[in-house]
């Protein structure tokens, strides 16, 4: 079985496993980063956003052969202490429901705050949609990437 040397929240870790496998499974059963969740598995739903060289991608659909030489950060390395802009946010709104699907929510609005600090409600709206929702937590998130943003512009 292959080596892999994969740079996760800035540590390197050296994983055994075949070329294949989701960089799903290897965060959250081979490293124990278990905040990056199972949902679809088929690229659908967003649970699984990781950043991967400070992009929002579905950890579900990267083989972990494509994930050498890239910085990867998951929800547990966005800040060490949940203090990212976001984070607070997403606490100040007190956003979760069930919570299942927020570190992917966390994820996909950082990345996107990054190349957009300013955004329009509707950005904000385009920008958020492939992250599903069961508890349909849809209008906090809006509200929590808005106070983010003009907390970072
Ligand atoms: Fe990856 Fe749903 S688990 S997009
Ligand atoms: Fe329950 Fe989003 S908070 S799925």
């Amino acid at each position: 079985m292959p080596t892999y040397n994969l740079k996760i929240n800035g540590k390197t870790h050296a994983v055994d496993t075949d070329a294949d496998t989701p960089l799903l499974w290897v965060l959250r059963d081979k490293i124990n980063l278990v905040g990056t969740k199972f949902g679809c598995g088929i690229g659908q739903c967003g649970a699984c956003t990781v950043h991967v060289d400070g992009t929002a991608m579905r950890s579900c659909l990267l083989q972990v052969s494509q994930a050498e030489n890239v910085e990867i950060t998951t929800i547990e390395g966005l800040s060490e202490d949940g203090s990212h802009p976001v984070q607070e946010a997403w606490k100040t709104v007190d956003v979760p429901q069930c919570g299942y699907c927020q570190a992917g929510q966390i994820m996909t609005a950082s990345a996107f705050l990054n190349e957009n600090p300013n955004p329009s409600q509707q950005e904000i709206r385009d920008a958020m949609n492939g992250n599903i929702c069961r508890c349909a937590s849809y209008n906090s998130i809006e509200e929590a990437v808005k106070l983010a943003s003009e907390k970072l512009s």
